[in-house]
């Protein structure tokens, strides 16, 4: 994307007006005097928060990754796949950038709190909004909303920021073990999920409830190895192991043919050990 395009999109947070100039270090709005710096090449809203340590994990593509992550990828493909080429997409919490080569022929732009080189904005987008209303064909909030406090703020701009019939993706875990630490802040039932969608006035135009017993049995046993065993006296401590070593064997045998996990519709509740949720919101037409 040129500057130009960008510029077209990205606005002055307080007046709303394009912003004209465009320094290689600041660009300014010359409406209001705002002013933004930017960080090879790219604006920076806000400084990013002390607590949260910059991500060097990159898992991309449709075979990389855990299981939740390919799932993940399966679904955010399905839906880029059916939006309408040069559809505009809004990737919140982009992080490395492991999604955007599925929005190749979209006009696709990641955000992140962190200015990672694979984004084109750093913004906290739950104190800053750089973009107009009704922006968007698309928001992504991939792997985001059990990282962010006030998830309630997020995904009310997120909702403010779809263009009317434009599309909400959320992506995210349950059963996920602490990951990010201490930025890991909640888990969602598809309870709480739905409400969500309502108090925004979005509708639900689709809902994956993704099972994977045996990834949960991977998560188990990993925490045997880590946490159980170095508590052992030496000569249990082997026995153990053996036994360990054994289950781990025979689960990685049974797991073959069911790696890629299932997905569920919501109301068949046979499973209630769900990994995670992927869902897709929807604003009315005439909104
Ligand atoms: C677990 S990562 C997910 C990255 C990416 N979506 C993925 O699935 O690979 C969550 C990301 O959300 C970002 N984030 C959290 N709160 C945010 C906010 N208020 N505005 C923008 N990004 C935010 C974090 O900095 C982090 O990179
Ligand atoms: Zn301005």
């Amino acid at each position: 994307m040129t500057i130009k395009e960008m510029s077209e999109k990205i606005v002055c947070p307080r007046c709303q007006s394009s912003f004209d100039k465009h320094d290689p270090a600041v660009w300014s709005c010359s409406s209001c005097a705002y002013t933004v710096p930017l960080f090879q090449g790219k604006p920076v809203f806000s400084g990013h928060p002390q607590e949260q340590q910059p991500q060097d994990k990159i898992e991309r593509g449709a075979d990389k990754g855990t299981a939740w992550r390919r799932a993940n990828w399966r679904f955010i493909h399905a839906i880029a796949a059916s939006l309408p080429a040069g559809a505009d997409v809004l990737d919140v919490g982009a992080g490395r950038g492991d999604f955007r080569q599925i929005f190749a022929h979209h006009s696709y732009i990641g955000l992140d709190i962190y200015p990672y080189p694979e984004i084109d904005l750093a913004v906290d987008l739950i104190e800053i909004n750089p973009f107009k209303e009704r922006s968007f064909d698309l928001v992504v909030l991939a792997n985001v909303i059990e990282h962010v406090y006030e998830y309630r703020k997020l995904i009310s701009r997120c909702a403010f920021l779809l263009k009317p019939g434009g599309q909400l993706l959320i992506t995210v875990p349950f059963l996920l073990k602490l990951h990010q630490e201490p930025v890991d802040y909640h888990r969602y039932t598809h309870y709480a999920l739905f409400q969500l969608a309502e108090e925004n006035q979005l509708s639900v135009a689709r809902f994956e409830v993704y099972t994977n017993p045996f990834a949960l049995l991977d998560e188990g046993i990993a925490d045997v190895w880590e946490n159980v065993l170095p508590l052992r006296q030496r000569i249990d401590h082997l026995h153990t192991k053996v036994k360990v070593a054994l289950i781990q064997k025979l689960a990685n045998s049974m797991k073959a043919n069911q790696a890629d996990g299932v997905v569920k519709p919501v109301q068949e509740n046979s499973n209630p050990r769900v990994l995670g949720y992927m869902c897709l919101f929807q604003k009315d037409a005439l909104q």
